[in-house]
């Protein structure tokens, strides 16, 4: 059995587990998602998903994980012979591949943008330049499948290096850099004129806008941001040392991401504002709103390179705490050296994520395929965010709140009674027996379109 690895510092830690978080869903998701959504209202909600279903979430994968000292499936088998627990394992194992084999696609057209931006593609870019750039980038078949290589290529090498010397050591060196790089892009922003009106549409919340579809998309994003109810955390959690205060860790995760996400709608709101342009321009916001406006402002270009650069750091960590969970159950389960073990991931997501990247646009070679009326792109995207997540997620709070045991509970929560944190285990306990249980199956009879909001 080969042996499993470890973060060595508490600092590793939380850049591991933030670098998991942060990733392409707070700079490309979060926004157009708020913008769509009416603004400050909409957050104030998304704030209240992550505490009473994304954070309760987190807290329960990284309690099974360290516990059981294994991967998603490991764990489960673990801890609960003889039990089907075990498929919640193989659930997320599905749902982290779906999650690559779109998301991968994606991270390579950030990739090709940073190039782009450097070398100067959007200088004087108007509506309709920006447009077909984007439309080129992901309809041609060839440049977008290289672009997809190559992110793996290089989500593969760091997680052949391993946990501490991989992962670890790359979170710790890049998610500096992405703050920095993230200040600064507000720093511009916000000193633009007109930048009041993205802050005032950021804080003012208009709440005649809240539907109870907003609630429900609001959580929907939460989990998606938190990187919760597949296992990844889970996964990551079983990497922990036995001194780590897991509801700390968590909270300062979730709050930490949260704080990146409201700095992407910083840098970003204002920038739309003061170039009259509207918020709410869907998905296209990153790629083709972005580079417009960047490039009619003073330092434009390498500001647009640092905001691409930035993207691409968030979306290759996310990318790394995706790419472990098949890893590391390959690794523990079957048995295999980590380097194998990783290639034949790498190699599964990139032959079937050339279905997403080449049905990302009705030009490309799948095009115009459809599956239960959805592109492949879609369909990834779909099953993993609006089924295996919400079920993944339920299942194990239903796991903690209701089978761990109260005593496996108490040792985990409170590092075998170093900690104090006999009131926030009270909450907990209630939160993951009936609050959070209820209010994600809500979300996911919405998803499935059996209770209309
Ligand atoms: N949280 C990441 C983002 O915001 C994406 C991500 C990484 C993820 N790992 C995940 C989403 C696991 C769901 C599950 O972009």
């Amino acid at each position: 059995m080969s042996q499993r690895g470890k973060f060595a510092t508490g600092l590793g830690v939380i850049a591991a587990t933030l670098g998991s978080a942060v990733g392409l869903g707070n700079i490309w998701k979060f926004p157009y998602v708020t913008g769509e959504n009416g603004g400050a209202a909409f957050i104030i909600i998304y704030l209240g998903c992550v505490f009473f279903a994304g954070l309760p979430v987190m807290i329960s994968e990284f309690v099974i994980g360290r516990k059981s000292n294994s991967n998603a499936v490991g764990s489960f088998k673990k801890l609960s012979p003889g039990s089907p627990w075990y498929l919640i394992g193989y659930a997320g194992i599905a749902s982290a591949y779906l999650i690559m084999f779109f998301y991968t696609g994606v991270a390579g057209w950030v990739y090709s943008y940073f190039f782009r931006a450097l070398r100067g593609d959007f200088a004087y870019a108007t509506p309709a330049l920006t447009d077909d750039i984007f439309t080129q980038t992901i309809s041609t078949n060839l440049p977008p499948v290289i672009w997809q290589l190559i992110v793996l290529a290089v989500v593969g090498t760091i997680i052949i290096a391993g946990v501490e010397k991989g992962i670890e050591r790359m979170t710790k060196a890049l998610m500096p850099v992405l703050f920095v790089l993230l200040i600064i892009c507000c720093a511009r922003a916000l000193t633009l004129p007109n930048a009041i009106e993205g802050v005032r549409f950021l804080i003012k919340p208009d709440f005649s806008k809240v539907t109870s579809a907003t609630i429900l998309t609001a959580m929907g994003l939460a989990f998606f941001k938190l990187s919760v109810g597949m296992g990844t955390m889970l996964t990551y959690g079983s990497y922990f040392g036995a001194q780590q205060d897991l509801p700390a860790t968590a909270i300062k995760v979730a709050l930490s991401d949260t704080v990146v996400s409201l700095l992407a709608g910083l840098a970003i709101f204002p920038t739309v504002f003061a170039f009259g342009f509207e918020p709410n321009s869907g998905p296209g916001l990153l790629f083709i709103t972005i580079p417009m406006v960047f490039s009619k402002m003073p330092f434009g270009r390498i500001l647009l390179a640092a905001f691409f650069l930035l993207t691409s750091i968030a979306a290759t960590t996310a990318l790394l705490s995706l790419m472990e969970v098949p890893v590391s159950f390959l690794v523990d389960e079957k048995g295999m050296p980590r380097w194998k073990a990783t290639i034949i991931a790498m190699t599964s997501v990139f032959i079937v994520g050339l279905t997403a990247t080449l049905s990302a646009h009705p030009d490309a070679l799948l095009g115009k395929v459809s599956i239960l009326g959805k592109t492949f792109f879609d369909l990834y995207d779909y099953v993993s965010q609006n089924l295996l997540m919400p079920l993944g997620g339920l299942f194990i709070v239903i796991y903690i709140g209701w089978f761990f045991g109260r005593d496996n509970l108490m040792v985990e929560l409170t590092n075998r009674g170093n900690l104090d944190n006999h009131g926030l285990i009270r909450i907990f306990t209630i939160v993951v027996r009936y609050i959070s249980p209820a209010v994600i199956t809500l979300i996911f009879l919405n998803a499935l379109g059996i209770i209309k909001a």
